[in-house]
């Protein structure tokens, strides 16, 4: 049927010169779910489970890792309690390549403009 198939062409040529066409997408359109969740670590977790944690584990296990007495309030596997207490930890952790580590995790800008290479 040509009359058929010359309207649908029409239409097509209509669509795709319509100057309005762009505007169905709504300009700023808000991406739902790309916002990082409020507890979401500051440090990627392997990089603290590569570094910081096996120090802790050395030095505060078992009271502070799974099964220990303190992993309910202070848990040391994870990076966020370790943030909290921050420099209290000092006072425990005495070994200067030890407390290198810590500070590494704890205060990254100071150790980039220090002299700790
Ligand atoms: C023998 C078990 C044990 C070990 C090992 C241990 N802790 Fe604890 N820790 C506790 C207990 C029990 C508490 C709660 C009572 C208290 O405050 O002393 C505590 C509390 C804490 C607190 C919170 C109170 C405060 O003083 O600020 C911090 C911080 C802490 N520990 C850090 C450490 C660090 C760092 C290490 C490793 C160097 C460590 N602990 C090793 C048992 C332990």
């Amino acid at each position: 049927m040509p009359l058929g198939r010359l309207t649908l062409a029409l239409t097509l040529v209509a669509v795709s010169y319509c100057p309005h066409g762009e505007s169905l997408q709504p300009p700023h359109q808000q991406t739902p779910g790309m916002a990082f969740p409020a507890e979401a670590p500051e440090i990627p977790p392997p990089d603290f489970a590569l570094t910081v944690q096996p120090v802790l584990q050395r030095n505060c296990s078992p009271c502070h890792f799974p099964s220990g007495v303190m992993h309910g309030k202070l848990p040391f596997d994870d990076p966020e309690t370790v943030r909290e207490v921050g420099s209290r930890i000092f006072s425990r952790i005495r070994k200067p390549e030890d407390q290198a580590t810590l500070r590494a995790f704890l205060e990254p800008d100071k150790i980039n403009g220090s002299s700790i290479q």
